[in-house]
C-alpha cells in the first residue's frame, strides 16, 4: 500500500517540508506522498485521530502544536522530553511516538562549518528553539555554551537545566569578541523590522554567526554580522537536516542533504 506522511501546523501553506520530502521520496524510488494539513489548535485532537485512523506512516508537527501534541501521543523519546516539544512523529503499530529533530538538525548544519569542539559559543534566546539547540550542542560535545536573552531569568533557567552559563544581554554585547560562534535563535528577523537581538559592534571578525531563521535567507542579524567580517550560517541547513533526520527515522534511508540545501536556497533566493 502506498505510504503517506504529513506536516500539521497553523499556518501551513508556506511549508517547504512537502517539497523536500516528496523530492527525497522520488530520488530514493519510494512510492509515498507528503501532505500539508492545516490544523487549527481547537481541532488538534480530531486531526491526530484522523491521521491515526487514515493510516499516516508519520508526520511533522510545526507551530503552534509542538507542545500540545505531546499528551495525545503514545509516547515520546528523551530528546522530545528534554525539549518538551515534538516536531516528528513515527507510527508504531496502532499509535504514534514523538521525537524532536530540530536541535540535532541545527548541530548537523553547524558541523558543516567544521567548528572546534572547544569553541566558545553564545546562544541568543531562551525559547523553544534555544532549548532544543542547547541540549543538542551538549550532546554534540560542545561544552562551552553561554546563554543570553532579553528576559534574563529565562536565560538563567535554561542555562541551569543544560549546564550552560547565563549572561546578561549588556555584558554579552560588551564581551562579544570572546565568542567563536554566535547563534541567534529568537524570532527577531522573522518580521520585516531591522531590529537585532543583540548589538554586534564588538564581534570578532572571522567568528561564526548562525541564524535559525531561513526565510528570509539573509536575516538582518546575518547581514550585519557579515558587514562586521563574520562567517555566516543561515537557517536552511538546520531546516534540511531536521527533515533528513525525520526522513531516516521514517524510511531508514539517509537522503541527499547537500543537493536539498542548494534546491531550497534557490527556491528562497
Ligand atoms: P521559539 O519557540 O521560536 O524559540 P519562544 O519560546 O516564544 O519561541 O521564544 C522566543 C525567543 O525570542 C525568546 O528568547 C524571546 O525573548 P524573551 O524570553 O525575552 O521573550 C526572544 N525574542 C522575541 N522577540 C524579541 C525581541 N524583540 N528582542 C529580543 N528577543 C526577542
Amino acid at each position: 500500500m502506498k505510504k503517506w506522511y504529513a506536516v500539521i501546523g497553523d499556518p501551513i501553506s508556506h511549508s517547504l517540508s512537502p517539497f523536500m520530502h516528496e523530492t527525497w521520496f522520488r530520488e530514493n524510488g519510494l512510492d509515498a506522498s507528503f501532505i500539508p494539513v492545516h490544523v487549527e489548535p481547537s481541532d488538534l485532537k480530531q486531526a491526530y485521530e484522523a491521521l491515526l485512523i487514515l493510516g499516516a506512516s508519520g508526520f511533522n508537527v510545526t507551530l503552534p502544536h509542538k507542545q500540545a501534541i505531546i499528551p495525545l501521543l503514545g509516547g515520546i523519546d528523551d530528546t522530545a522530553a528534554a525539549m518538551d516539544a515534538v516536531n516528528t512523529v513515527v507510527r508504531s503499530g496502532k499509535s504514534f511516538n514523538g521525537t524532536n529533530t530540530d536541535g540535532d538538525g541545527f548541530v548537523k548544519s553547524l558541523l558543516t562549518m567544521k567548528p572546534a569542539s572547544d569553541s566558545r559559543i553564545l546562544l541568543i534566546g531562551a525559547g523553544g528553539a534555544a532549548r532544543g539547540i542547547s541540549f543538542a550542542l551538549k550532546r554534540g560535545g560542545f561544552e562551552d555554551v553561554t546563554i543570553t536573552n532579553r528576559t534574563y531569568r529565562r536565560a538563567e533557567e535554561l542555562a541551569s537545566e543544560t549546564g550552560s552559563k547565563p549572561m546578561m544581554k549588556a555584558e554579552a554585547e560588551h564581551r562579544l569578541g570572546d565568542f567563536d560562534i554566535i547563534i541567534q535563535t529568537t524570532s527577531v528577523g522573522l518580521a520585516e523590522d531591522e531590529a537585532l537581538p543583540i548589538g554586534l559592534q564588538n564581534v570578532r571578525p572571522g567568528s561564526l554567526a548562525a541564524d535559525i531563521v531561513y526565510n528570509p535567507i539573509e536575516t538582518p542579524f546575518l547581514k550585519r554580522a557579515e558587514e562586521e567580517g563574520c562567517r555566516t550560517l543561515n537557517g536552511v541547513g538546520m531546516f534540511v537536516y531536521q527533515g533528513a533526520i525525520a526522513f531516516e527515522k521514517w524510511t531508514g534511508i539517509k537522503p541527499d542533504t547537500e543537493k536539498m540545501i542548494q534546491l531550497i536556497t534557490e527556491k528562497l533566493g
